[in-house]
């Protein structure tokens, strides 16, 4: 059984972008475990904070990260980029303990990223966070490209994908990526 984490960009409850995860979880099977973390109680990054101590909850995430066999980025469009949530979160784990490029608790890890946005979709937003997660060092699944724009048309009232090529899709993706983390795993 493959592990992952999936974090989503949203913070909202009723977020699809977690909802995404959480459908990605029902597809995997038993194949793969996902579980869903949350940025809720993430502080914002400050250099200040961080030289007093890490913060327990940003502790949390890199220990469910350093766990994982691979993590799962789900990222809404928040202005043609990802949310401020994420990249705080991503500073957060990335800077501490040691800030070097490729030595924090994502390099090397298996990552792949999928969205769901509005009328403009995820692309945008997608491509910035796999920049950053380029910069320090994850495995980064490049393909498939898996973005849902307007998502809150294609999901019915308890969030499940309405159409079948949006399921088949989000069923490709993620045996894709645990042929990704399958494949990371060799030596
Ligand atoms: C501040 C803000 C900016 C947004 N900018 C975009 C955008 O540039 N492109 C887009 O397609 N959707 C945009 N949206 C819509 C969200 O991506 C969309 O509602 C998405 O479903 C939010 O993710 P969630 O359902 O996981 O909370 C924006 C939403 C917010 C709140």
């Amino acid at each position: 059984m493959i592990n992952l984490l999936g974090i989503s960009g949203s913070l909202r409850a009723g977020s699809l972008n977690r909802r995404l995860l959480e459908l990605a979880d029902e597809l995997a099977d038993d194949r793969a475990k996902i579980v869903v973390s949350d940025l809720l109680a993430i502080p914002l990054y400050n250099p200040d904070v961080e030289a007093i101590g890490t913060p327990d909850s940003v502790t949390d995430l890199k220990n469910r990260i350093a766990e994982s066999d691979g993590v799962l980025f789900a990222c809404p469009a928040y202005y043609a980029s990802m949310s401020g949530a994420l990249k705080n979160a991503i500073d957060w784990i990335c800077r501490t303990p040691e800030p070097a490029r490729g030595s924090s608790v994502l390099g090397g890890k298996p990552v792949a990223v999928l969205g769901g946005g509005g009328g403009g979709g995820t692309i945008t937003a997608q491509d910035h966070l796999k920049q950053i997660l380029t910069v320090i060092g994850a495995d980064l699944m490049q393909e498939p490209v898996l973005d849902y724009a307007q998502i809150s048309d294609r999901v019915d009232d308890n969030g499940v994908l309405k159409g079948s090529d949006d399921r088949n899709q989000l069923s490709e993706f993620i045996t894709s990526f645990l042929d990704h983390v399958g494949r990371a795993d060799k030596p």
